[in-house]
């Protein structure tokens, strides 16, 4: 009776698996603070992909983790870049699988900010013309979906344009939308090597205070073009996620960020909580709450549970 009258189901249609690439070739490198997530060299990327496709997950997103950064990200919208390499790879040695290419500066620059530096400040318009390129170079590699990350002020417009004058009029912009300044990004940014080298983001991303100007972030992307929101992180922004699923009708994703990802696992590993049972009960408010796509490191671990 209780599965005749379930309202909310996981299914590993719903997710999108997170991977880092970086250079080299074997390398399958656990990120200390993520256990069961690694970087991996191309060559493992495409057989982690494998494997998770196995057991029904068939949506991706790539983070690059360049050997070489620089002040402006040249690797972020080189066209053989790290990521553009990866996505070529993915797609062509396996089919029907969605990549998603994230779109930010922050894993390409040496001083780990999202954006070009002038006098310790992020400028923002000079940053979208980097962002186009990264984008055009990432749709020229065969990513499906692009998704910004970056948050600065008319980065889905100015990526919308880009594509569109280069003939990717058909590839979908995932936004994130709303993109909260978090402490839950930490692990992420180990994996990455991000981790800003002064100051922090919180002249870009959002205080986690404000659910109204949530609201104001979320329609000016909506007003650009964005095709898909995003809502991250996930479980603390419940609400956010409720709210924004009532007030948009475009497909509403939400990230179960890294440090959402490491507290579950650290207290599962202590035998304080039953992992697996606390990662699902997660993942389903996250769905509950209203969104229809979740970006989770959990995802080719716990598809084999649904099916
Ligand atoms: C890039 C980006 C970040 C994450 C996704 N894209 C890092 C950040 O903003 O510092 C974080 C994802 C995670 O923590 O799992 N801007």
């Amino acid at each position: 009776m209780r599965a005749l009258v379930r309202e909310t189901r996981l299914s590993p249609d719903d997710f999108v698996y997170p991977l880092f690439v970086c250079e080299g070739e074997g390398v399958r490198r656990e990120i200390a603070s993520m256990p069961g997530a690694f970087n991996l060299s191309i060559d493992e990327l495409v057989k982690e992909v494998e494997a998770a496709r196995r057991v029904g997950v068939n949506s991706v997103i790539l983070f690059g983790v360049p050997d070489d950064k620089d002040a402006v990200g040249s690797e972020a919208y080189a066209e053989d870049g790290i990521t553009q390499r990866a996505i070529r790879a993915v797609k062509r040695e396996l089919k029907d699988v969605l990549v998603i290419a994230d779109n930010c500066l922050c894993e390409y620059t040496d001083h780990g900010h999202c954006g070009v530096i002038e006098d310790g400040e992020v400028l923002n318009d000079p940053t979208l013309d980097l962002l186009a390129r990264t984008a055009v170079s990432q749709a020229q590699a065969g990513a499906d979906i692009i998704a910004p990350s970056n948050m600065m002020d008319g980065f889905v417009i100015a990526i919308r344009e880009a594509l569109d004058e280069s003939g990717f009029e058909h590839i979908p912009i995932m936004s994130y939308a709303v993109k909260y300044a978090s402490g839950f990004y930490g692990p992420f940014r180990e994996a990455a090597g991000s981790t800003p080298q002064f100051g922090d983001r919180r002249g870009y991303q959002m205080d986690p205070a404000n659910s109204r100007e949530a609201m104001r972030e979320a329609e000016l992307d909506y007003e650009q073009g964005a095709d898909m929101l995003m809502v991250k992180p996930a479980l603390p922004y419940l609400d956010i996620i409720r709210a924004v699923r009532e007030r948009f009708d475009l497909p509403i994703a939400a990230y179960q960020v890294s440090g959402e990802y490491a507290m579950i696992k650290a207290a599962g590993r202590l035998g304080w909580i039953d992992e697996e049972r606390v990662a699902l009960e997660t993942l389903t408010s996250i769905k509950r709450a209203g969104s229809d796509i979740i970006l989770t490191y959990f995802a080719r671990e716990l598809a084999q549970r649904l099916t």
